[in-house]
């Protein structure tokens, strides 16, 4: 058996439960001064104080023990929404956006997803597994343990498919949860130029049947939106999608309101992402559901748009989750301190939400929030050594990645 003893740390952090936290719950941080925490085989079986914990263990164990002394232990970082697996990227676009031209602009020419689909299509699936791998790695030192990624920058079933089948192979080789996400329907491919509806079609007849023989994909998401794909285009596939296995996840009001976040709460979808023009009535529909409001301050950042109303969302008791959206385009970071800075010092969440939302609540955005994003019996060992003895440092020692070891299923990875 794998024993592990972390301890004298200065404090644990953590959210607890095996559910999503929302409204004034978020805010609920437990705080062990002088803490320790006991895993076996990858899960934690005992965590508190040192004085809670240290006597319920058996002495004469084999158990390899960390001396955490002066450090502070939060669970590990969940990412719920990253585009990791590309070819190319996109500088020229950054730059042209700062100069002032709109993003769909960029796309509705043949550049923004469609570029990155050109130089995805041509990518070998080697070259793209190590690509990925290389990403997934530095996410790790960030602190993320947990990492959804989506395809979408096919657009064809073949590429689709090589993006899906690189993410299996990454989530068997490197010490990461990974969640795969099938995002066929990112943009309308040129090939179906003007006949978005029958592209939906297409992907629903030719390319979920491959996915569900091969269960390549968990989740199945759609950028809705103006000039994209409508609601109930974006319905009929996630119904299908639901039918054939997959859970729902919906890309919904980041340019314009189109309704995206209220037909999340409807199909029961596990997330509805970005959420920057979202309608009040919306956010009380989203409240009363369990969907995860899965908000990407970078994106809105280096798209200089509105942040996200996060505060109106925990206020109106949604559960919100934080993601970094790491892609070409519109958020080229999975900065976590950027993430986190952003959070709280633009979008007014406190620091105690802002470790909600990048833990368990980001957690169940990927459904896994009965087996991460917390630091208690039953979890995973999944596990984050920050330098600093206050977790607050987070977001104080501001846009500075302050972990300094990652545990994941209890190995020390660094
Ligand atoms: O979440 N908006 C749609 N999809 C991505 C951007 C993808 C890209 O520009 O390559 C997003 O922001
Ligand atoms: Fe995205």
């Amino acid at each position: 058996m794998n024993r592990l003893l972390i301890k004298n740390l200065a404090e644990i952090a953590t959210p607890l439960g095996k559910t999503a936290l929302r409204g004034k719950a978020m805010n609920d941080i437990k705080i062990y001064k002088n803490g320790a925490i006991y895993c076996e085989d990858g899960i934690i079986k005992l965590a508190g104080t040192a004085e809670e914990v240290l006597p319920q263990l058996s002495s004469g164990t084999a158990v390899k023990e960390i001396d955490a002394h002066g450090k502070c232990a939060v669970p590990g970082f969940v990412d719920p929404h990253t585009h990791f697996l590309f070819g190319g990227t996109r500088a020229d676009e950054f730059i042209a956006r700062l100069e002032g031209v709109p993003y769909m602009d960029l796309l509705k020419r043949g550049g923004g997803i469609v570029s990155t689909m050109r130089q995805t299509r041509v990518m070998s699936e080697e070259n793209m597994y190590s690509a990925g791998k290389k990403i997934l790695e530095n996410m790790l030192k960030q602190g993320f343990t947990t990492i959804e990624g989506k395809s979408g920058y096919g657009l064809d079933k073949n590429t689709e498919l090589k993006m899906l089948r690189t993410m299996k192979r990454l989530q068997k080789d490197l010490p990461i949860t990974l969640k795969t996400t099938f995002l066929g329907a990112h943009a309308v491919p040129p090939e179906f130029a003007g006949r978005s509806n029958e592209f939906i079609d297409f992907t629903i007849e030719q390319v979920f049947p491959e996915i569900q023989k091969e269960k390549l994909a968990e989740f199945c998401d759609v950028f809705c939106e103006k000039g994209v794909f409508s609601i109930a285009e974006s319905q009929k596939l996630l119904l299908a999608a639901k039918e054939t296995g997959m859970k729902a996840k919906i890309h919904a009001d980041e340019i314009v309101s189109t309704g995206g976040g209220g037909l999340a709460a409807d199909i029961g979808a596990v997330s509805a992402d970005h959420l920057l023009a979202v309608t009040d009535e919306d956010i009380k529909k989203l409240a009363g559901s369990n969907t995860a409001a899965v908000l990407l301050p970078m994106t809105a950042f280096c798209m200089r748009k509105q942040f996200a109303p996060a505060r109106q969302m925990i206020d109106t008791g949604c559960i919100v989750a934080l993601a970094s959206d790491f892609n070409p385009g519109s958020c080229y970071s999975y900065a976590a301190p950027l993430i986190l800075a952003l959070a709280v010092i633009n979008m007014h969440l406190t620091i105690n939400e802002a470790l909600t939302a990048i833990t368990l609540n980001a957690a169940a955005a990927v459904d896994e929030a009965d087996t991460s994003g917390s630091i208690e019996p039953g979890k995973k060992a999944d596990i984050l050594l920050l330098s600093k003895s206050d977790y607050r440092f987070l977001v104080y020692l501001t846009g500075i990645n302050i972990v300094e070891h990652v545990i994941k299923n209890g190995e020390i990875i660094f």
